[in-house]
């Protein structure tokens, strides 16, 4: 299936993931066009887009188009699956997709066991309405929509230290609140793949590193605090594994995937790169030059999944996709993007920013 003249609806777009994938997309792909439907959560920042909306935006070349909006709005959701126009200061209407790539989720663990309502709410009440527009669009105009969904290797569980790694077959054993809202969302876009036809491929992803991301989650999160000299919190012992991948090598999976994933079917995308916390923390300070002794051992997370680790055999022989930064390079290229960005970690993490972040948007983008 070719997607390289397509027109994709993506959600998320304004998170870490689903901001890199844009970019990486519209700078590679010259014909692709992408609608980014975004609620602008706390962890969404439009910021994250200002160079793509410059470049590819309503005075580039016009191929990107943002979307403020929540993926639970039935109607809106509806409407630009038609190729419409959002309802307020609607900037022109793109084609109807030919793709939904679907980011948008509540993502972090802790959040989840402090509020789980907010994941079910979102992660499975926003998949369900993503996938009834779809159902709805496709009884009325037959036509191909492909409907990729961005999963997680949390709905496999945990592992033990001599277990073989998580393939597609394992069975979903999820543990936080995260990871149960994540699996009922893959099981329903399996049920309306094996219900209703639907043609859907869900990739399941490690931990994800990179540019962009909200320094809430442990690579940025170290790698602020340790800029600023302060603690880094690690929880329990720091024994607990977890499989690293670079964005580039995810955003490079889902649009494997999104090509050439067969209908139906899950993906495992990995990095092939496992490693107890403790360890990634202290390469991140060795690459700022800062003493072990910035790290503070705290009380474990609840429920704290031991190890993940996924066999991407798969994606490998089926499709030609492997990872292809290695940790260390990836690691290095990270630290410096955010010794270069300390100003964007400072503002996404200010209330001032939001607080002004929401007036900005409630005047209007800049293209309306
Ligand atoms: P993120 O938290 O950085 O971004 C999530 C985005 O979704 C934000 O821009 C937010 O504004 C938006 N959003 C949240 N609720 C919304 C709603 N109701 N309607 C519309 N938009 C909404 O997340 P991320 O780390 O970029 O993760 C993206 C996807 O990848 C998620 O589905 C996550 O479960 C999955 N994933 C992430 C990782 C990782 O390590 N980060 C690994 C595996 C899978
Ligand atoms: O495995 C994929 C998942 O990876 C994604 O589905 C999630 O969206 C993403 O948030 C991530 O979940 P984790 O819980 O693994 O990521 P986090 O960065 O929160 O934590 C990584 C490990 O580090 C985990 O074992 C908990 C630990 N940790 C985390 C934080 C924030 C600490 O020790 N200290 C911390 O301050």
């Amino acid at each position: 299936m070719s997607f390289h003249h397509a027109t994709l609806m993506v959600t998320g777009g304004a998170g870490f993931i689903g901001s890199n994938f844009i970019r990486r997309i519209l700078e590679r792909e010259p014909s692709v066009r992408i609608v980014n439907l975004d609620a602008v959560t706390y962890a969404g920042n439009p910021e994250n887009l200002a160079d793509v909306e410059r470049r590819f935006g309503a005075c580039g070349d016009r191929r990107y188009r943002f979307v403020r909006g929540d993926i639970r709005d039935a109607d809106l959701v509806s409407r630009l699956l038609r190729g419409g126009s959002a309802p307020a200061a609607s900037p022109p209407s793109t084609p109807p997709p030919h793709a939904i790539v679907h980011f948008a989720a509540e993502s972090h663990v802790d959040r989840s066991i402090m509020d789980p309502r907010a994941f079910v709410r979102t992660n499975v009440e926003g998949t369900l309405t993503l996938l009834e527009a779809a159902r709805a669009e496709l009884d009325t105009h037959q036509r191909p929509l492909r409907f990729l969904h961005v999963s997680t290797d949390e709905v496999y569980g945990t592992l033990g230290p001599h277990d073989p790694p998580f393939t597609e077959r394992t069975a979903l054993a999820p543990n936080s609140p995260y990871a149960a809202s994540k699996a009922g969302a893959d099981l329903l876009v399996r049920a309306y793949a094996r219900t209703f036809g639907l043609d859907a491929v869900i990739a399941r992803c490690s931990n994800t590193y990179g540019p962009y991301q909200f320094p809430e989650k442990l690579v940025p999160l170290t790698i602020t605090r340790a800029l600023a000299d302060r603690t880094v919190p690690v929880y329990g012992s720091g024994t607990n594994i977890r499989d690293w991948m670079h964005v580039d090598d995810q955003t490079d999976g889902v649009w494997t995937l999104l090509c050439g994933g067969d209908s139906g079917n899950v993906y495992n995308l990995a990095g092939n790169a496992e490693l107890p916390n403790i360890e990634i923390v202290r390469r991140i300070l060795a690459l700022l030059n800062k003493p072990d002794s910035l790290i503070q051992f705290v009380d474990d997370r609840p429920g704290h999944d031991w190890r993940y680790a996924m066999d991407t055999t798969k994606a490998n022989t089926e499709l030609g996709w492997r990872p292809r930064r290695d940790l260390d390079t990836g690691l290095r290229e990270t630290v410096a993007w955010y010794v270069e960005n300390q100003s964007w970690s400072e503002r996404v993490l200010g209330e001032a920013y939001r607080a002004a972040e929401e007036l900005y948007l409630r005047a209007g983008p800049p293209w309306a």
